[in-house]
């Protein structure tokens, strides 16, 4: 019978001073999903590992972990899929990525559930029930705009890619963004300007770093990189003036100036004179390797023939009243079509990772 090594990440803090490894030789089955492998070893061979589980059917998000360094849900990935995908006869299993591990798989839940309380994910509305005593009713082109964040299971396998969490542990991360998003967008919420709050304070929004990591490993398409995205468009709509905005508000100034971006100037113009101050060392060593140009810290120079670049931004500009979008919208609008036709990937044959 042919077999596999499901090679399992140990720790139990009472008794071992750092984490190991533990490799259980197990049969391939068809069907078999990580979790069940996870399951047989537990049953057959050592009673000790321990992880979580709930429903085994994609539902819960209770199972997520990491899976040869990628996290997804065990219960939705098969392992002959993972066999033939990595070409090998050994699958790793670790905790998920940016928690604390409790035991084993196990990891503590404590700073998500704090992290997501800051933005309420529950629906507050702005109205009294309809006097029908029915639910709260909306359009479906409304409920269209939230459907697919409203997926979101809370499984954290976002959460343990994202690199941006992995530098700050403040970042709120895209599993709270999305859930966020998720009540911001609804048209009956009556809480946006408290969970607005919420993502704004610190800059946190501005955290990611779009690499579009929690949306590659987002089990149910809740989409959280282009959350985010819609998050700041949504922020500016609503008059809150992030970082976001005013850099993108310089960047327009620049190139109807000048047709070009003045990086010099930049943290002075955005952050003001403290900012400026406080990146001067990196901006001294960007000038020596040459990345940026010193005239422009006196003003510097404009493109040639600036007025065709004009004649550009205004057709753009004019471009962007007619439709009444934006570009970072258009590519979330195109993203949502392009939800709506694709068919669905089948988890059972990619893994849920591709
Ligand atoms: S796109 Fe942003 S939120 Fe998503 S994983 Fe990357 S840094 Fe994190
Ligand atoms: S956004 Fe996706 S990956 Fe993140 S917690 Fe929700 S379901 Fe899981
Ligand atoms: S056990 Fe519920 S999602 Fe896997």
């Amino acid at each position: 019978m042919e077999t596999f090594k499901l090679k399992v990440f140990r720790y139990d803090p009472t008794k071992d001073s750092e984490p190991y490894y533990q490799t259980y030789e197990l049969p391939v089955e068809k069907g078999m999903t990580v979790l069940a492998a996870l399951f047989k070893a537990k049953e057959e061979q050592d009673p000790t590992i321990s992880f979580r589980y709930n429903c085994r059917a994609a539902i819960c998000g209770s199972c997520a972990v990491r899976i040869n360094g990628h996290a997804t849900l065990a219960c939705k990935v098969q392992i002959t899929h993972l066999l033939q995908k990595y070409d090998t006869d050994t699958i790793t299993i670790d905790p998920i990525g940016n928690v604390k591990p409790l035991k084993d798989l196990i990891y503590d839940m404590d700073w998500l559930i704090d992290k997501l309380k800051k933005v309420k994910p529950w629906f507050i509305p702005k109205e009294p029930p309809p006097p029908d005593g029915k639910e709260y009713r909306q359009d479906p082109y409304d409920h269209h705009r939230i459907d697919f964040a409203s997926d979101c299971i809370l499984c954290a396998s976002c959460m343990s890619d994202c690199n941006a969490l992995k530098a700050n542990k403040d970042f709120l991360g895209p599993m709270v963004h999305s859930k966020a998003y998720r009540f911001i967008a609804d048209t009956r919420d009556g809480e946006k300007e408290g969970r607005f709050e919420a993502i704004l304070e610190d800059l946190n929004l501005e955290w990611c770093v779009r690499c579009v990591e929690c949306t590659t490993r987002c089990p149910k398409e809740v989409q959280p990189y282009e959350n985010i995205i819609r998050l700041r468009i949504m922020a500016a709509e609503h008059g809150y003036k992030t970082p976001g905005e005013i850099h993108a508000e310089i960047f327009e100034r620049d190139i109807y100036n000048r047709g070009l971006l003045n990086e010099m100037l930049l943290p002075m113009r955005q952050e003001g004179i403290l900012g400026a101050i406080k990146r001067a060392p990196f901006g001294i060593k960007m000038m020596l390797k040459g990345k940026v140009n010193y005239a422009d810290f006196f003003g510097g120079h404009k493109v040639k023939r600036i007025e065709e670049v004009r004649k550009i931004y205004e057709v753009a500009k004019q471009k962007e009243k007619e439709v009444k979008i934006r570009i970072p919208q258009i590519m979330g609008v195109i993203y949502e079509d392009k939800r709506r036709t694709r068919k669905r990937p089948n988890y059972a044959e990619t893994g849920g990772n591709e």
